[in-house]
């Protein structure tokens, strides 16, 4: 078992897109194991392999009960969109409505270079877009509207996680049912 520091929203690893992989080695096997360790622990729904400083496109996700993950992810997506609470385990205690996709295709390989095909929709569907976005360097306040990533970059100003003395400000007012991603 090896839980890792998960990176907080500032750190440059987190806007820096990661490398597909190459080896499916044993290397890539700690990763996945040290990327679910670190998703229980949190917990969260979803962990991706930038948030625990590490450049490559894996990433992990437990939601409903199921936990998974995903070597060199291709996504596509519904046209049909949802609404949602969104957070992430990167940014804590800022929450907000994130339009996604309804229903996602992902192809990749599992760790050991078998090809996958997972199909997803609404809270699973969210993680893999979330997660997925993650690799390449986009977090999910980049996702929101004008107004609302303004409020959530203010949320993460006051968060005293950045460094900085103030309460941490809920963006949305809606239960979270702990959905860090
Ligand atoms: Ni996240």
């Amino acid at each position: 078992m090896a839980i890792q520091d998960i990176r907080l929203f500032g750190d440059p690893v987190l806007r820096t897109p990661a490398a597909p992989v190459v080896d499916f080695d044993k290397e890539l096997r700690t990763l996945v194991r040290d990327l679910f360790d670190t998703m229980r622990d949190a917990p969260g729904a979803g962990l991706a392999a930038p948030q625990i400083g590490v450049g490559l496109r894996v990433f992990t996700w437990w939601v409903d009960g199921e936990l998974g993950h995903l070597v060199n992810p291709q996504l596509r997506l519904s046209a049909e969109q949802q609404e949602g609470d969104e957070g992430c385990l990167s940014i804590p205690g800022v929450v907000a409505d994130t339009p996604r996709a309804l229903r996602v295709v992902a192809r990749g390989f599992d760790e050991h270079g078998e090809p996958v095909t997972i199909e997803g929709s609404e809270l699973l569907a969210r993680c893999i877009q979330h997660e997925t976005d993650h690799l390449d360097g986009i977090l999910f306040i980049d996702r929101l509207d004008k107004e609302a990533r303004r409020e959530a970059l203010k949320a993460i100003r006051s968060a005293e996680w950045a460094g900085l003395p103030g309460p941490i400000v809920q963006v949305s007012p809606h239960a979270t049912h702990g959905k860090g991603l």
